[in-house]
């Protein structure tokens, strides 16, 4: 995979990603136990870990990936594209939610959101699914 630009500190991306995917799953298993504002906060420590690697690693790493010009139909330029879609589409979703709660006390509009935040997870583990395989191509295989 010589033609591939270095993706920025793909390692540490790797780690902030596992930590996401803990924190997504901690916070799921707290919803379980009915710890309603620790599931909110922590989906909050979530989206903020996520929206930070995805400005400061993902993104400017998106921009530099040259086989996505240059080989569009390349397996890797794909799956970055189906990874980047979705996980956008993801990040978007988790802004909306947490910023639609911004801390109150009420849980009433968290409720009504329900299907979305289901629709929210699955897209979010896909998308980092996606992206530890990726890693798993162009770094460890
Ligand atoms: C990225 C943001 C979030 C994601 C991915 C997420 C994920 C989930 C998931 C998967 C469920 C289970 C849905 C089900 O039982 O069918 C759920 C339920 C719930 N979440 Fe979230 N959530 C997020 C943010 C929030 C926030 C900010 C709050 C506000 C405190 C919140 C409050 C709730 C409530 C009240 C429920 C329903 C509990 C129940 O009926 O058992 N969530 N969430």
């Amino acid at each position: 995979m010589e033609d591939l630009d270095p993706l920025i500190s793909p390692q540490v991306n790797t780690v902030l990603q596992i930590t996401t995917l803990i924190l997504l799953l901690l916070s799921i298993g707290i919803k379980r136990l009915r710890k309603l504002a620790l599931h909110g906060v922590t989906m909050l420590g979530a989206v903020i870990l996520n929206f930070s690697s995805f400005v400061l690693i993902m993104l400017p790493s998106l921009l530099r990936t040259e086989i996505i010009r240059t080989q569009p139909a390349h397996t890797v330029s794909i799956a970055t594209l189906v990874h980047s879609s979705i996980g956008l589409i993801a990040l978007i979703l988790g802004v909306w939610l947490v910023a639609s709660w911004h801390l109150r006390s009420s849980f009433a509009d968290c409720f009504r959101n329900k299907r979305l935040m289901r629709l929210t997870t699955v897209l979010w583990l896909i998308a980092l699914m996606i992206g530890f395989l990726l890693y798993y191509i162009l770094y460890a295989y």
